[in-house]
């Protein structure tokens, strides 16, 4: 059996009814940018998150980006972020001129009075395992929050859903995320009307104040209509991917030399990751047993911190998805075990 770790068009396949008809609604009428099916889709991430306003962005590469400069972060400031993240949470803080400052995996932090603000990201679904801690430190030090949501949309921390607790959070609707669109897609969201002027109008070359330099990053109005569709299938899609998760850890609990990932609370499930010193014989045997898996590195063009390190050095990713069968995840679990001879 060939299983792929994601398969998006087979995805596709499975809407093409639905989505077809809005491809043709937009591109018939030539509502390609800066249209209704964009600003429908800010208010429904809107009332999703539980926040006032969406800025619909071309990534959440520039989310994050514009979410430093709409705080007026650049040179001289510093950022505390993860070490154990993908590369775009660092990499736009060097991109607004500012320094990041990396956190380990066990939340330990050194900072100077020249942080403004800390990126938490919940990654893999999951909220920052410090979470609750970073929350009161902010609120002591006046640190800006910017949650790096990119993973986690509709996760909840103590009920409140992911990008509700910072100042902003930046969310990516890139294929492979758990709202997936047909090419680069991200968005911004916060409570503070300031901060969503600013970035409405600095997404489109600040056209209408010319207050400053802009950039482009506005959402296709196509990709919008494409997500206004699969919108309607979220709830759906995550309660899917949970029951792999669940079928996962049933069929994989107890193997020795195999971690397998914790179902905290409010999580979701955008990645299924196993960690193992064996980490790079598994993920050979998988691929000659026709099982795509991913090797869950992020590099970053410094070194990453020790234990973030050490864990990207050890985990593979499971296929996790909506579009995969009971029967491809029994084989993959059955071919772990053989594996592990178990
Ligand atoms: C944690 C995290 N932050 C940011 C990004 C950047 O998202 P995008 O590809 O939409 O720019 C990603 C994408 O994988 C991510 O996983």
């Amino acid at each position: 059996m060939q299983i792929k770790f994601f398969n998006p068009g087979l995805g596709y396949s499975k809407m093409k009814d639905e989505i077809i008809v809005e491809i043709d609604r937009v591109l018939s009428a030539g509502d390609l940018v800066l249209r209704k099916d964009m600003e429908d889709f800010e208010k429904s991430l809107a009332e999703y998150v539980g926040v006032k306003y969406a800025v619909a962005l071309n990534s959440c590469t520039d989310a994050l980006y514009l979410a430093l400069r709409a705080l007026k972060i650049g040179k001289g400031d510093e950022v505390l972020v993860p070490s154990r993240t993908f590369v775009a949470s660092a990499q736009v803080i060097v991109q607004a001129g500012a320094t990041p400052v990396f956190y380990d995996i066990d939340g330990k932090m050194e900072y100077s009075d020249n942080i403004k603000a800390i990126i938490p990201v919940h990654i893999e679904g999951e909220f920052d395992k410090h979470f609750a801690d970073i929350l009161k430190l902010a609120e002591e030090k006046g640190w800006h929050i910017i949650e790096d949501s990119a993973q986690a949309l509709g996760a909840t921390f103590n009920g409140h859903k992911a990008g509700s607790f910072g100042t902003i959070a930046c969310f990516s609707f890139y294929p492979a995320k758990i709202l997936g669109a047909y090419g680069d897609a991200g968005a911004l969201v916060t409570d503070d009307k300031d901060i969503y002027e600013w970035v409405k109008d600095c997404r489109n070359h600040f056209k209408d104040s010319n207050a400053e330099w802009g950039i482009n990053s506005r959402m296709d109005n196509l990709q919008a209509a494409v997500l206004n569709v699969k919108f309607k299938y979220l709830d759906q899609i995550l309660k899917i991917r949970k029951n792999i998760a669940d079928m996962y850890t049933e069929g994989l609990r107890g193997i020795m030399g195999l971690e397998l990932p914790p179902h905290t609370e409010g999580r979701v499930w955008q990645d299924y990751i196993v960690r193992t010193e064996q980490r790079d014989l598994l993920y050979n045997f998988l691929k000659e047993q026709g099982i795509e898996t991913l090797k869950n590195n992020y590099p970053f063009p410094v070194p990453k911190l020790p234990q973030a390190q050490s864990y990207e050095d050890e985990t593979l990713r499971l296929p996790c998805n909506e579009n995969l069968t009971d029967e491809e995840i029994l084989e993959i679990i059955s071919k772990i075990k053989e594996f592990f001879k178990q």
